[in-house]
């Protein structure tokens, strides 16, 4: 495992992560969540990604009781939190100094740790002044409640807003993105944050790197019974991502990057997390599994960049043929 620096901090994050969305407290019981963690921790993954919003908190409860069994050197681990989606009433929800203050706390008893590594703002809130967000994240740093601070989803100017107004008032800027980025979405991690990485250090903790399981080519010829697509009646958008009309063009793509992946020797997946460790801009590629096979294998990736040649990305554009522009001026 390598593990990379968060942007141009000093913490140290394995660059495949594991993450709990939609399995942990959803689709997976305790016990293969625990086994899934293990597996990851044993191959060498030191970040494990959460939220509030996942499963409404169950996922954080799921994770901090593997976590307080488990008796892990607390600085082996980087653990996360994301605020925004707290539930329904008033002050539940979004970036207010409330919100912030509250959801940091609730997410630390769930995790069962004395302080998140990383706490991120899960979306950009247009109703709150950015200033009250930067200064509540840079208090709870300084309470050390928290190690580092950074957005998701949030557009370069958002996050270059919060960066000014974190100098002008001698604040705590942000110092990582959790944005999604894999080969079929390219456009923020590559076009949009092209400046973010040299200007203010920006680092990336990118999500769904196989596409919630697309990029697997499992889906290739049809959606396979026991799969995320199947397993989530309460989201109805999922399936999209697999199915009709929105997904064929993808789907063609994936099913000639299946092709390629076999003529080079490495499964779809590998090729798939592969792809994305190329670009020095990923500081860790947060993973998810459904099971301990899926983790073991998924980390084996790392194993495959090598076989990423020039040659052979220039292979992969051909099929991809969705490179962002970077604008010149
Ligand atoms: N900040 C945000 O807004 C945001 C949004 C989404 C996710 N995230 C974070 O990013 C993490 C990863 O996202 P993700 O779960 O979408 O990641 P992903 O790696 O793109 O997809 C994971 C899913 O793909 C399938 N899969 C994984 N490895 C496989 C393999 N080797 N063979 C076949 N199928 C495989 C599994 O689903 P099945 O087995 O069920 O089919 C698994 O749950 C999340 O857990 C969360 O921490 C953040």
């Amino acid at each position: 495992m390598e593990y990379r620096r968060l942007g141009k901090s000093g913490l140290l994050v394995s660059e495949l992560s594991y993450g709990s969305w939609l399995t942990f407290g959803k689709q997976i019981d305790e016990a293969l969540a625990k086994d899934c963690m293990y597996a990851a921790y044993e191959g060498g993954v030191n970040f494990f990604d959460n939220a509030e919003a996942y499963a409404e908190g169950r996922s954080e409860e799921v994770m901090g009781k593997i976590l307080r069994n488990a008796g892990w050197s607390r600085d082996t681990l980087v653990i996360s939190s994301k605020v925004f989606w707290g539930g329904d009433k008033p002050n539940q929800k979004g970036l207010s100094r409330k919100h912030v203050f509250e959801a940091c706390h609730a997410a630390l008893k769930r995790l069962h740790v004395d302080y998140l590594d990383l706490f991120f703002c899960h979306r950009p809130d247009l109703t709150t002044p950015v200033e009250e967000t930067v200064r509540v994240m840079h208090d709870l740093i300084q309470q050390g409640k928290i190690l580092y601070w950074g957005t998701s989803e949030w557009s370069a100017q958002e996050i270059m807003e919060a960066y000014a107004v974190a100098r002008q008032y001698h604040l705590t800027p942000p110092t990582m993105e959790q944005p999604q980025y894999n080969m079929l979405q390219r456009a923020k991690v590559e076009g949009e944050y092209y400046k973010l990485y040299d200007v203010i250090g920006l680092g990336t903790t990118i999500w769904s790197p196989l596409a919630s399981g697309l990029l697997t080519g499992k889906y290739n010829e049809g959606i396979p019974e026991d799969s995320r697509a199947n397993s989530h009646d309460d989201i109805p958008w999922l399936r999209d991502i697999f199915e009709g009309e929105k997904a064929q063009p993808k789907l063609e793509k994936v099913r000639k990057l299946s092709r390629m992946a076999n003529e080079i020797g490495i499964s779809m997946p590998h090729l798939a997390l592969a792809w994305c460790l190329k670009n020095p801009h990923v500081s860790t590629a947060i993973t998810g599994a459904s099971r301990v096979e899926q983790v073991k294998s998924n980390l084996k990736a790392i194993e495959h960049k090598d076989k990423l040649t020039v040659e052979v990305m220039e292979k992969i554009e051909d099929i991809l043929q969705n490179k962002p522009k970077i604008p010149l001026y």
